[in-house]
């Protein structure tokens, strides 16, 4: 049972305040969780309470969520038996009691809400990826790793958020790794040598200085290329284009080229993008309320291309259902605190897996050095993992995670790369 929880403010990979909980149980077994923390944020998501004091860490602190963390939660599920997950999750959506989890905080709930998983699989003397669901899961991810950011992760930079890759032709989890690392570290130099390179992005990938978002496709290509492998079979290419963010009005606002596009010109650009290269996701291609070209795209690429859905479903099974009935995506981007608890975000990966979809587990651009997300996606047999690039210990914590748990998995773990892809509409 529940004896005590608390919380302290402690800081993410931007060094943004942000809350970690913890939970005691009556035999002095105990659970902690650090909340992460995006940008690009979907419209829909659960609320992130910030104290919005200027003099306090720009208005960033979390001082308020902690004390709803140390006084009303608390006094809710003290004595409460840690197995009630389910309850004790709903309990803080009714003590909260608005319909984004404003009043409380998403990440005072989300924070306790992982914290308890923590306690729970700790008091079974067990790893989270076998308490998180009933049995566990024994499936390894294919990752979906970045080499270059852009978008509100690199301001300045390119438009579009996420370039990354998928390395469908690796048979191991290792192997897949192994492929990244070859492909960044051959970009790195690429970049480099053109004199292209202006850092580092959020999520650890290269913030690129470029004049159109046509040449990191170049560079991108000439990287797996440069690497050895083959395009389209060795290594295919995913793109968060994370659209919400430039949408305004309806029309798509591209920094680069200083071009305003409709929404029928921006289709004609991302529908080029994906007959011209070797892409085999696509995440955000429209913003979250461009529901009618979502539509229409999924009706064209489909059956061929993982359409993911991030500000697009929030996590939020009601808009993953509303999707579904009106074909809007095939995939759908899973981050805890979109939604704020663990049984909310847990039943949203079962429904997309339900309907033939493949949900795909991601981290924030603000990221801690908390691995949950690497069990969550063997736990729930999810298939995907997207943490970022291949570089930084907030992303690096949670590849190397996966690795840990193979090897306590052993001839148990499952590995079946791009299988996973099921491309049902
Ligand atoms: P965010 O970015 O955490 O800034 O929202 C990640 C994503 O868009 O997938
Ligand atoms: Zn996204």
């Amino acid at each position: 049972r529940i004896k005590n929880i608390d919380a302290i403010q402690v800081f993410d990979s931007r060094g943004n305040p942000t809350l970690e909980a913890f939970v005691e149980l009556e035999n002095g077994t105990t659970g902690s969780a650090i909340v992460p923390s995006g940008a690009s944020t979907g419209q829909f998501e659960a609320h992130e309470l910030r104290d919005g004091d200027k003099e306090k860490f720009l208005g960033k602190s979390v001082y308020r969520a902690i004390e709803n963390v140390k006084g009303e939660i608390r006094v809710e599920l003290v004595g409460k038996d840690v197995h009630q997950q389910e309850e004790m999750d709903q309990l803080m959506i009714e003590l909260d009691g608005t319909k984004n989890k404003s009043r409380l905080g998403a990440n005072a709930i989300l924070g306790v809400s992982m914290a308890i998983s923590r306690a729970l699989s700790n008091a079974q003397g067990k790893s989270l990826f076998q308490t998180l669901t009933d049995g566990g899961g024994t499936l390894l991810p294919l990752p979906e790793i970045q080499i270059m950011g852009g978008g509100a992760h690199a301001e300045g930079s390119i438009d579009i958020q996420d370039f990354m890759i998928i390395c469908t032709g690796a048979e191991s989890y290792l192997q897949c790794l192994e492929m990244t690392f070859n492909v960044f570290h051959h970009c790195g130099r690429l970049l480099k040598k053109k004199g292209k390179l202006a850092g580092v992005a959020d999520e650890g990938g290269y913030w690129p200085i470029f004049d159109s978002n046509e040449e990191l496709f170049e560079i991108l290509l000439e990287s797996i290329e440069g690497a050895g492998y083959s395009l389209g079979e060795d290594v295919q290419l995913s793109l968060d284009i994370a659209a919400s963010e430039f949408y305004d009005n309806g029309r798509y606002h591209l920094n680069l080229d200083n071009r305003s596009l409709t929404g029928d010109q921006f289709y004609k650009v991302i529908s080029g993008w994906c007959k011209q290269y070797p892409i085999i996701s696509i995440e955000d291609p429209f913003a979250e309320t461009d529901t009618l070209n979502w539509k229409r795209f999924t009706k064209e690429f489909g059956n061929k291309i993982q359409i993911i859905g991030d500000d697009l479903f929030t996590t939020d099974i009601k808009r993953v259902k509303e999707g579904k009935e009106d074909k809007l995506a095939n995939s759908v981007l899973i981050k805890l605190n979109q939604i704020g608890t663990v049984t909310e975000t847990i039943e949203c990966i079962k429904q997309t897996q339900e309907f033939g979809w493949t949900p795909v587990i991601s981290a924030r651009s603000g990221e801690t050095e908390d691995p949950f997300i690497s069990h969550l996606a063997v736990a729930t047999n999810a298939g995907q993992l997207k943490v970022g690039s291949f570089s930084r210990s907030e992303r690096m914590v949670k590849w190397n995670e996966i690795l840990r748990i193979e090897r306590e998995l052993q001839e148990k773990a499952e590995f079946i790369g791009e299988k996973i892809f099921s491309f049902a509409m």
